[in-house]
């Protein structure tokens, strides 16, 4: 059994603060509307949050672009606001998670500025190349967000590196200072108390040597991520960083590592290091095709259970899952995975019921609990992330789409908006997110979905996820029992055991909106309903027979 530790046994609640509530009504949401919703986070019975990014930043990747690391954006509240708002979760027993990106910075970081000016302190903080201002770039190599990797700063008179958009310089990792750097801003930010960190694109920090040129045919990622993605240095800047900024601390930390795979992870993951857990993405490229992000295809379940499956063995000695279906990168779950009509409630709490049974911390996203589901675009204005709308332009100059319209059932599929439309706390205006004009419009089912009805109907998905809850609690089983993956090959139905000593337990789940059969072989083995999100039991004889989206955990005896 892996060691205890509070992390393991925690739920992480993530809250995407501009749009979880807005306490001064400018339209975005604020720490002062979270500090009014910690009571909100007790009565479900989360242990933690993790905040996404709350820093000075000009916003153009919505805080993901870090202007100051150390100061609060004034939208969001001043630093005496977010030390209430620790203080608040400490003083109820849950934790809070900071948002650590450092794989790159905002341009309008001082480090940016003076790299950019020449400064000698400075000079090499970015990965900075020679070059023409009209070409060609330095290498191949493409951003995330679509073009060139590559942008000429006329300033400089030189190429800079940016993974991401073109406002966000990539830090030069290789220069020790910059680590010196980091490392001191994370003591700080230890030193005031908060209890870990999630470190955006994490893996991308060390690139290849001499920058080369990437292999075009590169699919799902950029042209060029084979030369960053776990580049040479990485285990060694992950050990530095635990020596000089974590080893002192008790933090969860938990790494978003882009293109990382199972079998590499336990080269980077364990307890006494920089990460503890990782953020994957081999299951949230499971229904994406070739083209990436926004090329959606059906999911298979079997190689969506063989992905989980191969993660839950890979780290089933040294290391630890992390476990999500959503976060503000990604679609909704019940609209990806589930149905987000006749059977949403059903196949939210089957999502659900996967989310806090797998071994692993899970870490559910704002909404996951009342079942939010993706949103709709009526013009190319409503089109907010940056992403999407690089997207959407590349696809309106190309000859796929033909217009707006053709394009817009990938946009409501993919974008990263859908995680992104404001909490819907009743059925007031504005889904009582805010009294101004929300930053991103509110998806139009609030008057049905939302928290007010949710914890007034004791059936809701959000009353199922308080009884998940409550069952990891009760039962340790589900957070260090062993995994093993059942009836392999049923192409609807999820099954798996989860075994501590002499107990063991039994998930099932149909992830399909038809009934299925599935033969256990439990002969003279008596099982134990503990949860279902159907009131009355399947029929269980042998074969277990399963309603749409049913999930059921049993107990073996
Ligand atoms: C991560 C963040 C995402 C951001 C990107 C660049 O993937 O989760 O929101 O756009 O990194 O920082």
């Amino acid at each position: 059994m892996p060691e205890r530790e509070w992390w393991r046994e925690a739920i992480v609640y993530q809250i995407y603060p501009r749009s979880f509530n807005d306490s001064d009504g400018d339209g975005v949401g604020d720490i002062p509307g979270i500090v009014e919703k910690v009571d909100y986070l007790e009565d479900l019975g989360v242990d933690g949050v993790w905040l996404n990014p709350v820093y000075e930043s000009p916003m153009e990747d919505n805080g993901y672009d870090i202007a100051d690391y150390r100061a609060i954006h004034p939208r969001f509240g001043t630093m005496a606001d977010w030390e209430r708002l620790l203080e608040e979760l400490h003083s109820r027993g849950m934790r809070l998670i900071m948002d650590l990106v450092v794989n790159h910075t905002s341009e309008e970081h001082e480090w940016f500025v003076r790299s950019r000016a020449g400064d000698p302190a400075y000079r090499n903080h970015y990965v900075w190349r020679e070059g023409e201002p009209d070409g060609p770039a330095p290498n191949n190599w493409e951003s995330f967000f679509r073009g060139s990797a590559w942008r000429y700063d006329d300033e400089r008179e030189a190429y800079v590196l940016h993974l991401y958009d073109e406002s966000q310089p990539d830090l030069n990792w290789e220069n020790p200072d910059v680590r010196a750097d980091v490392f001191e801003m994370m003591r700080w930010w230890l030193e005031k108390g908060i209890d870990g960190f999630r470190m955006d694109v994490i893996n991308l920090i060390s690139k290849s040597d001499g920058l080369p040129d990437g292999d075009p045919e590169t699919e799902g990622l950029p042209v060029g991520a084979e030369h960053y993605v776990n580049g040479p240095n990485l285990e060694a800047h992950l050990e530095e960083m635990y020596e000089e900024a974590l080893a002192d601390y008790d933090a969860m930390t938990v790494g978003e590592t882009v293109g990382m795979e199972a079998e590499e992870a336990s080269a980077y993951i364990g307890d006494d290091r920089a990460l503890n857990m990782a953020i994957h993405f081999e299951h949230m490229n499971v229904d994406r095709g070739d083209g990436g992000k926004y090329d959606p295809v059906d999911l298979d379940l079997l190689e969506f259970k063989e992905i989980v499956t191969r993660w839950q063995e890979a780290l089933a000695d040294e290391g630890w899952n992390c476990l999500y279906f959503s976060n503000h990168d990604q679609p909704r779950t019940v609209s990806r995975f589930g149905d987000d009509g006749e059977y949403r409630e059903e196949s939210a709490k089957m999502l659900a019921t996967v989310l806090c049974t797998l071994r692993g911390t899970p870490f559910l996203y704002q909404g996951q609990e009342i079942g939010m589901t993706n949103t709709s675009f009526e013009d190319p204005a409503d089109v907010e992330d940056v992403w999407a709308q690089n997207f959407l332009e590349e696809a309106l100059e190309g000859d796929r789409y033909d217009s707006f319209e053709d394009v817009r059932p990938v946009l409501e599929e993919c974008s990263r908006d859908n995680a992104r439309t404001p909490m819907q706390w009743s059925d007031d205006d504005c889904a009582g997110f805010t009294d101004g004009q929300p930053w991103l419009g509110v998806t139009d089912n609030y008057d049905e979905i939302n928290v007010e009805a949710a914890r007034a109907d004791t059936d809701s998905i959000w009353h199922y996820y308080r009884e998940l809850f409550a069952l990891r609690e009760e039962y340790e089983t589900l957070v260090y029992g062993e995994y093993e993956l059942l009836c392999t090959d049923h192409p609807e139905v999820f099954a798996y055991e989860r075994s501590l000593e002499d107990e063991r337990l039994l998930v099932v789940c149909n992830f399909f909106d038809e009934r299925s059969a599935i033969e256990l072989g439990l002969e003279g083995e008596v099982a134990n309903r503990l949860l279902g999100n159907y009131e009355e039991e399947p029929s269980f004889s042998g074969t277990l027979e399963l309603r749409p989206y049913e999930a059921a955990v049993y107990r073996l005896s």
